[in-house]
């Protein structure tokens, strides 16, 4: 259903734009970074608007290369579920759709479980699931990381057939790191990538696909730091917070990818 596999780990840079932007600053910020982000080539680039953004955005970027998401979504895909949007609903605008971040997990009741259903929901809907996972800072400091994050890759992912390693991007990101400005070190973030969440997914899928599968770090990734990321070979890209809502920032990070 989801596009046939091309380049597989094409580079991706993706702004999580969390609760910022009405639609009309969302389109200012567009235009601010569309020359930029246009310039790049070799990395293909994601906007995650809020969702009152997502159809005006959806219209700036029409005729451009570059993606839009969702931040999250319900898996039923209609009902008495007030507030609520599906992945249908999304599947009108967006690519992607990002399922599972901290903030989601830490204020929102999310599970590994109710991430399943989620992530379900949207590959059947011809959504690509951007599925974030993350130890805290307890979790880490009690050296529990490997196995918080193989357990949520594992039961994120339970039941669920690939058509090909495009439909999931896992973003790693160290709950202690986002927003704190204290970055992972891109050698550890490379290493509990290759030694954790790789096997898992190889686990799940069978290697071949989990090759495919792009992995992304996140946590304040910001222009001067991202180059050291990128030069990984297990990180392909990233999840921008905070510096994906300045135009500057947003385009010099995906400068340091191509
Ligand atoms: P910051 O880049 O602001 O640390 O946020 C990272 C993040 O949570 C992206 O999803």
């Amino acid at each position: 259903m989801i596009k046939p596999v091309t380049n597989s780990r094409t580079p991706l840079i993706a702004g999580n734009w969390k609760l910022h932007k009405t639609a009309v600053e969302a389109n200012q910020l567009v235009s601010e970074m569309l020359p930029g982000l246009q310039a790049v080539t070799g990395v293909e680039k994601l906007l995650c608007p809020p969702f009152t953004a997502l159809q005006a955005v959806s219209e700036s970027l029409k005729g451009t290369e570059i993606a839009l998401g969702a931040q999250n979504l319900h898996w039923e895909t209609s009902g008495a579920l007030t507030g609520e949007i599906s992945a249908a609903m999304l599947a009108e605008f967006c690519q992607y759709v990002i399922i599972g971040h901290s903030e989601r997990r830490a204020y929102f009741g999310e599970t590994d479980e109710t991430v399943n259903h989620k992530v379900r929901a949207a590959l059947s809907h011809n959504l690509r699931a951007v599925m974030c996972v993350g130890e805290t800072l307890k979790e880490n400091e009690d050296g529990q990381a490997a196995e918080v994050i193989s357990r949520q890759v594992r039961d994120g992912l339970t039941e669920i057939n690939l058509a090909g390693s495009t439909d999931l991007v896992v973003a790693y990101e160290p709950v202690w790191a986002i927003g704190t400005g204290r970055a992972a070190t891109a050698e550890g973030a490379n290493l509990l990538i290759r030694n954790v969440i790789r096997p898992t997914l190889a686990g799940l899928f069978g290697e071949e696909i989990a090759q495919g599968i792009r992995v992304l770090y996140g946590g304040s990734v910001k222009p001067g730091n991202a180059a050291e990321y990128f030069q990984q070979s297990e990180i392909d890209g990233a999840l921008v917070g905070g510096a994906s809502l300045k135009a500057d920032d947003f385009v010099g990070i995906t400068q340091a990818a191509a």
